[in-house]
């Protein structure tokens, strides 16, 4: 996917993706962690998500990363919260308060951004992007990690004959090929969410599993 594709999204207002409550298996799994207090946690593609308010609020310091500029003055502006701003060669970085958002592509963030981050928290991230991206996109992350960094991941599954993504469906295989090497993973909640989503049903899915992993460095086979 482009950035241009995210973009527009943004400007005529497709974004589906978006809830307007804090995510339930975010506050229900996050404590699996097991977090040191204050620590600092990386929210990847983040838009404009109220999850990164519950973050903040629950005492941790946020980074998120962002490409429409949009989506990330509105969440400021939502959230009253008056940011100051700094523009760096690729991307602009936007705080306020324990929050920082890094508006610009995912793929331009250096490693030193993320140098102090002890958690990662993707929902939406992984499942955006097409299979040859998500590659590229889970090489990066790593990359940029430090060896401490733990994950909670929340993914889909569904069959992928049966609807173009956005979002992409991400089987455990894929997950494991993906990070099995750095993380001990395990899946901790998986619900097939169709029921309560008659938006894809409408477009022709039979299931749709929503899955979350904890992922702790470690190595996992498979
Ligand atoms: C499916 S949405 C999920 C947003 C958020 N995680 C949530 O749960 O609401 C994916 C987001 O990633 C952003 N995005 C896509 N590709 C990106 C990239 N290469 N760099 C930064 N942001 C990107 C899009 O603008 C969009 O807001």
């Amino acid at each position: 996917m482009e950035i241009d594709f995210w973009e527009q999204r943004w400007k005529e207002n497709q974004t589906g993706f978006h809830l307007e409550k804090v995510n339930p298996l975010l506050e229900k799994f996050w404590p699996e962690l097991k977090l040191a207090e204050a620590s600092h946690v990386f929210v990847p593609l983040c838009g404009k998500s109220l999850d990164l308010m519950w973050l903040n609020k629950s005492g941790y310091c946020v980074t998120g990363v962002e490409c429409s500029q949009l989506a990330v003055e509105t969440f400021f502006r939502e959230h009253d919260l008056s940011c100051n701003r700094v523009d760096d060669e690729n991307l602009k970085f936007f705080q306020a308060e324990n929050i920082h958002l890094l508006q610009g592509d995912f793929f331009d963030m250096r490693a030193e951004m993320l140098a102090d981050v002890s958690a990662i928290y993707d929902r939406a991230a992984l499942i955006a992007l097409p299979a040859g991206i998500r590659q590229r996109y889970a090489a990066k992350l790593l990359d940029m990690l430090p060896a401490h960094a733990v994950m909670l991941l929340i993914t889909l599954e569904y069959n992928q004959t049966l609807m173009p993504g956005p979002p992409f469906s991400v089987p455990e295989t894929e997950v494991r090929a993906l990070y099995g090497k750095r993380f001990d993973i395990q899946k901790i909640h998986q619900v097939d969410v169709l029921p309560d989503q008659p938006r894809f049903a409408q477009r022709g899915l039979d299931f749709l599993l929503e899955s979350v992993y904890l992922l702790k460095p470690g190595y996992s086979p498979g």
